[in-house]
């Protein structure tokens, strides 16, 4: 029986590990400089198939909070190569296995666009973060309401987000993020230049608790 979903989740995984040396072009320089000083032990919110690991220094723990198996394989193989100690936990960033302010550092990239509640995800990560943790983002956002890309955004959401399961063009997750009660926020705003057009704005930087 044809399972739509079923050959989304394996397009997607293939399709992000195909995408990696691309992401790498095009974030690489951003992400090196955000992910600098990590700790020894960092929880990345649905790392896919493993796009920052080669970011860590090696023996870096991470605990990937990863909701999708179809991810797992090329996410396990991507932590041998970069001598990363991965622990998957199948959840939810919306409800993180971890105790209030028991972690140094998370991460997430690409991420807040495509989980259920990022308002949820945003307070969660606030939530374990030790005071003066951080939280490393790098994020496609919403474009400036009214502007022709915004419309463009509009326009094209519902394929969009059906092809892959769940990628929301037009989020203002800046906002989220400036709400979410943080203690400080470096935010930096870039368009992606020659850039795939509908997710040409980005955010990225740190907050911290
Ligand atoms: C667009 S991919 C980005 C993957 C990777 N972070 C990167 O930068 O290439 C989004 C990832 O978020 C995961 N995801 C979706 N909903 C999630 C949720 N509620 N909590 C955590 N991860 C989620 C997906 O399974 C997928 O691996």
């Amino acid at each position: 029986m044809f399972q739509p979903k079923t050959y989304r989740g394996s397009f997607n995984a293939w399709l992000l590990h195909f995408l990696e040396t691309h992401m790498d072009r095009i974030y690489g320089d951003r992400k090196r400089e955000v992910f600098r000083g990590l700790p020894a032990r960092v929880i990345e919110i649905g790392p896919g198939t493993g796009a920052n690991l080669r970011y860590y220094p090696g023996g870096t723990e991470v605990i990937a909070i990863e909701p999708n198996p179809m991810m797992y394989p090329r996410l396990q193989a991507n932590a041998d190569r970069h001598g990363i100690e991965l622990e998957i936990r199948s959840i939810k960033g919306e409800a993180m296995d971890l105790a209030s302010g028991s972690v140094e550092a998370v991460v997430g990239t690409l991420v807040l666009c495509t989980v259920d509640d990022p308002k949820r995800v945003v307070s969660e990560v606030h939530r374990i973060l030790k005071p003066g943790g951080r939280y490393i983002f790098l994020e496609h956002v919403a474009a400036p309401h009214g502007s022709y890309l915004s419309t463009f955004q509009n326009l094209l959401h519902k394929p969009w987000h059906w092809l892959s399961e769940g990628c929301n063009l037009n989020r203002d997750t800046h906002n989220i993020l400036w709400a979410a009660g943080f203690s400080s926020i470096d935010m930096n705003c870039f368009m992606l230049n020659p850039g795939f057009v509908p997710i040409t704005p980005h955010i990225f930087g740190m907050a911290i608790r």
